[in-house]
């Protein structure tokens, strides 16, 4: 695999700190609230497993699946839910849970939908945040790492499902893409 990386942009190790820092927070900000994490499947898998780790005590997730990229690189911003929740949300208070924020369409998409089913609050923490490829204003709570606006993979995130288990992120080499 790594003859395919062109450069790590975040290491293992900076991921597995920062979840700790993030998990913390989140804990200390949701004290007496009704927490739910929600996932984005698939890439939101790894930072759920960790982050949730990470908390200095127990909360319930739930999954969503939509549309995505596809193999392609470009967000098409056409949001399609292929799993929904399987819990009823009402008064909760919903932490998405993403991998990352690129235009930042899915994620507005999803925060409305969540917001439209009475849950009391809807929040997100994302690993990932390309701030430059911002088509949307979406407010995101918690985030992990800026980082520049460049196609990455690993830690869930892939090109073409592949490298979704590279431990780090990184910058793909040119070649794959040929
Ligand atoms: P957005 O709608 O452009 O914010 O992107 C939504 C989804 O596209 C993310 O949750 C990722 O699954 C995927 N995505 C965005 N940027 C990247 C990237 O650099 N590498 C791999 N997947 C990405």
């Amino acid at each position: 695999m790594g003859a395919d990386l062109q450069e790590v942009l975040v290491s293992e190790e900076a991921i597995h700190a920062r979840l700790g820092e993030l998990a913390r927070e989140i804990w200390r900000d949701y004290q007496g609230k009704d927490l739910l994490l929600v996932g984005v499947l698939k890439g939101a898998v790894l930072v759920m497993a960790d982050l949730m780790r990470a908390l200095p005590g127990s909360a319930p997730m739930d999954w969503m699946a939509i549309s995505s990229y596809g193999s392609g690189t470009k967000s098409s911003g056409v949001v399609r839910i292929l799993k929904d929740l399987d819990t009823d949300i009402t008064a909760k208070d919903v932490l998405i849970v993403e991998d990352i924020v690129d235009s930042g369409l899915t994620l507005s998409w999803i925060m409305a939908n969540l917001a439209s089913r009475r849950a009391a609050s809807v929040q997100v923490c994302a690993l990932l945040r390309k701030p430059d490829a911002a088509k949307v204003e979406v407010p995101v709570r918690y985030v992990g790492f800026e980082i520049p606006n460049e196609f990455v993979v690993g830690y869930g995130l892939d090109y073409g499902e592949h490298y979704r288990n590279l431990r780090c992120v990184a910058t793909l080499a040119p070649h794959v893409y040929r």
